[in-house]
């Protein structure tokens, strides 16, 4: 088959710029919240308060950037390795339409203040009815393209991404069981701690079927394609897998750590949470043995940085995340800043660096020419590095420093400490956060020109030739 004509590619070009369009959203608000801590004059109630703006970025951020450039590159990846075009690209179209306009309406409902409260699960029923809509249509055709393949290998990719397909579907139907009592408002269907088990059992999956399943897919795919060497070990990647699902979906009460759930549930997810080492850091090595004998790409082939990087990342959140499980640990750095660092590290380092080097690939290849800039593509991959980093440190340092202050007592028993005095220690902090938000915003920016130049001169040079 003909590659650039044969695939449905205009779907995954519309898919990528509509992802970087909620990326550049939700990293602006990302830096705006981050001053409205620091600066709380700089909350405006009720439209423009922390409260209705947070919930905004993170949609924005895990749904619109995320899970934006994953259906672009799951259906430029699938076509790819099914050997076959997409199953129905007229569906693909509705699904961008139906996709922009479901992250648009999140944003304005939320922003007028209507929110399930329920992390991660925000939405209203009728904008979740259309979600689970969307999620249909992406699903059929990804595998129907897939049951239709002509390579009858199926590679690592295409396991994580049937694994997201069936995850996201299982998850998001029974957390947003609901019963509504008017357009814009629903009761959950499951009461206290059941629902906040229901809650974050969904809550961490949505950690492993949106913020681990597809990175790794489009890591394990643009990994090979961008450095020219073959994945170390297929064998480990689809044992990782299997392990990989079968631990996280036990882990979601990591979050419930000494609340009124049962003990066994807490136990339990410590349990599979600290096994979960071992999958995520198969696919570490993975990456890693893949480069042997070709560590100088580094230095020379700025995918391979973005890349590697990326999973390093992934590799040290996946440490931490096992021992913050941990009921000691957890008691010390839960309810402290030290949870967003780890958040962050995995959001714009790991995601963020992965979906980076996916679409310098693609974008490129799509519009059939070259990258405008690489060392607009180094500045980029520096300042985002530095920004996350000065992020994720800053937390942590600000987690560990307000987790002794919480836990510090007087000799009679009684708190050192009020809450309140813990916040005040915090704002040298929040000013550091807020400066590396800033730097990893000036990263996109040189991003988003670079794209656009690269995009502006494949037009250019397509007409040039039709000429
Ligand atoms: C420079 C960019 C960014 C900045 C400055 C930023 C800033 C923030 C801030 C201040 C919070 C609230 C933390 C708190 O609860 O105290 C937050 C939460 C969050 N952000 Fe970002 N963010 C950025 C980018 C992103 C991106 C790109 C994503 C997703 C891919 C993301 C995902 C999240 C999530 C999931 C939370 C909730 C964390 C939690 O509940 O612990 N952020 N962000
Ligand atoms: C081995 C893998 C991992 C384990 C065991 C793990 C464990 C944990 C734990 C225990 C918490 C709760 C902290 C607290 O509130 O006390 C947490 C929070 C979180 N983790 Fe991880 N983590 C892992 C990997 C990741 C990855 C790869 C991401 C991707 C970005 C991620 C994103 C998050 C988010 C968004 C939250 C905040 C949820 C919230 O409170 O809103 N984690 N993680």
């Amino acid at each position: 088959m003909n590659q650039q004509e044969g695939y449905a590619d205009e779907i995954v070009k519309g898919f990528i710029i509509s992802s970087m369009v909620w990326g550049f959203v939700a990293v602006l608000l990302g830096v705006l919240i981050s001053f409205q801590i620091s600066f709380p004059e700089l909350n405006i109630p009720p439209y423009l308060s922390y409260g209705r703006l947070r919930p905004i970025h993170t949609n924005a951020g895990v749904f619109g950037w995320g899970i934006g450039s994953f259906m672009a590159f799951f259906i430029y990846i699938t076509q790819r390795l099914a050997k076959n075009r997409l199953w129905s690209p007229g569906l693909a179209r509705v699904q961008l339409w139906l996709f922009n306009t479901v992250i648009a309406l999140a944003a304005v409902t939320l922003i007028l203040g209507m929110n399930r409260s329920k992390e991660y699960a925000e939405l209203e029923w009728p904008v979740a009815l259309l979600v689970v809509v969307l999620w249909v249509i992406f699903a059929v055709n990804i595998i129907m393209t897939i049951v239709k393949r002509r390579e009858e290998q199926m590679y690592i990719s295409l396991w994580y991404i049937l694994a997201t397909l069936v995850g996201v579907a299982i998850l998001y139907l029974v957390n947003n069981a609901a019963i509504p009592v008017s357009l814009t408002k629903s009761y959950s269907a499951f009461a206290g701690a059941n629902d906040a088990n229901v809650q974050w059992w969904y809550g961490h999956n949505a950690v492993a079927m949106v913020l681990t399943t597809p990175p790794l897919a489009i890591f394990y795919y643009f990994l090979p394609k961008s450095t020219g060497v073959p994945i170390y070990s297929h064998r480990m990647g689809v044992i990782a897998f299997w392990s990989l699902i079968f631990m996280y979906l036990w882990t979601g009460a990591h979050h419930l750590l000494w609340a009124p759930v049962p003990d066994w549930v807490q136990t339990l997810a410590m349990g599979f949470s600290i096994m979960l080492i071992a999958p995520s850091w198969a696919a570490v090595f993975n990456g890693y043995f893949s480069m042997k004998g070709e560590w100088h790409q580094m230095q020379q082939n700025y995918l391979a940085k973005f890349l590697i990087f990326g999973i390093t990342f992934y590799g040290i959140q996946t440490l931490q995340g096992p021992a913050q499980a941990v009921r000691t640990f957890s008691a010390f750095i839960h309810f402290t800043d030290w949870v967003p660092g780890h958040v962050h590290m995995g959001a714009l380092g790991w995601v963020s660096l992965v979906l980076f080097a996916a679409i310098y690939y693609t974008i490129p290849r799509l519009y059939h020419t070259e990258i405008y800039s690489i060392p607009l593509a180094d500045l980029h991959f520096w300042l985002a590095v530095t920004g996350q980093l000065i992020f994720s440190i800053s937390m942590w340092i600000a987690g560990v420093q307000q987790a002794t202050m919480l836990n510090a007592t007087n000799p009679d028993g009684s708190l050192h400490y009020s809450f309140m005095e813990t916040l005040i220690e915090l704002y040298p902090y929040w000013y550091i956060r807020a400066g590396g938000g800033v730097i990893y915003f000036a990263s996109l920016l040189v991003f988003i020109y670079n794209i656009a130049k690269t995009i502006s001169a494949g037009k250019a040079q397509a007409v040039a030739q039709k000429a």
